[in-house]
């Protein structure tokens, strides 16, 4: 059984994906054992709650400086006793010791082909105005490890997605959510349960 840890801070659209393939069986042989946000009023902390998930807020302004914060954030992941952490929507840069400490076991969905669209500022509808605003006709999404630079960790999977006339961003992040990435990161989670994409060990 493999055990994740989803780490959040929005809507939780990716996480309802998440929740939905393992109830279905699409993710097979996985339990989401906690899900964390970095904002308490976060939706997807209710979504985790309405699944019978154990759901946790760590707040930067709870804490007296970053160092704590940190500590805090890492002390929750350890707490789950994941074997995999999925960042789904978390726009938290997360702590150096954490990244060490979990080196290959956390997976980070991105809505962009990387690297395009990617690295500091790019999150959320950002990316999508972005790439309206370049005129780039075909974007997507990207499922990779994570390592101690922004969206620079090893590319797992790659979905493209086209953008059509008239886009706005927010229809442009609804259609790459739903042709990509609600597709791509429950699909990794089960390739990674069934020992057909390999996590941990050395790089
Ligand atoms: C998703 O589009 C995800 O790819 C993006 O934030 C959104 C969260 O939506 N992540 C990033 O931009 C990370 N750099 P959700 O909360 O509905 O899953």
């Amino acid at each position: 059984m493999l055990k994740i840890a989803v780490l959040v801070s929005g809507g939780g659209t990716n996480l309802q994906a998440i929740i939905d393939a393992v109830e279905k069986g699409k993710i097979r042989d996985t339990q989401i054992v906690k899900v964390i946000s970095n904002k308490a009023d976060a939706y997807a902390l209710q979504r985790a709650e309405k699944h019978g998930i154990p759901a946790q807020a760590v707040v930067r302004k709870d804490y007296p400086d970053k160092a704590a914060f940190h500590e805090a954030l890492l002390a929750a992941v350890d707490a789950a006793g994941a074997d995999l952490i999925v960042l789904a929507g978390f726009l938290v840069v997360l702590p150096p010791e954490m990244i060490r400490k979990y080196r290959r076991r956390i997976i980070n969905i991105h809505p962009s082909l990387i690297p395009s669209f990617c690295g500091d500022g790019f999150y959320g509808l950002r990316v999508h105005e972005a790439v309206l605003a370049r005129g780039v006709k075909v974007t997507g999404a990207t499922v990779h490890f994570v390592d101690e630079g922004t969206d620079t960790g090893p590319i797992i999977v790659q979905k493209a997605v086209e953008v059509k006339e008239g886009d706005t961003p927010e229809v442009l992040q609804r259609r790459v959510m739903e042709e990509a990435e609600w597709i791509l990161l429950p699909a990794v989670i089960d390739d990674i349960a069934a020992g057909k994409l390999k996590i941990g060990g050395e790089e």
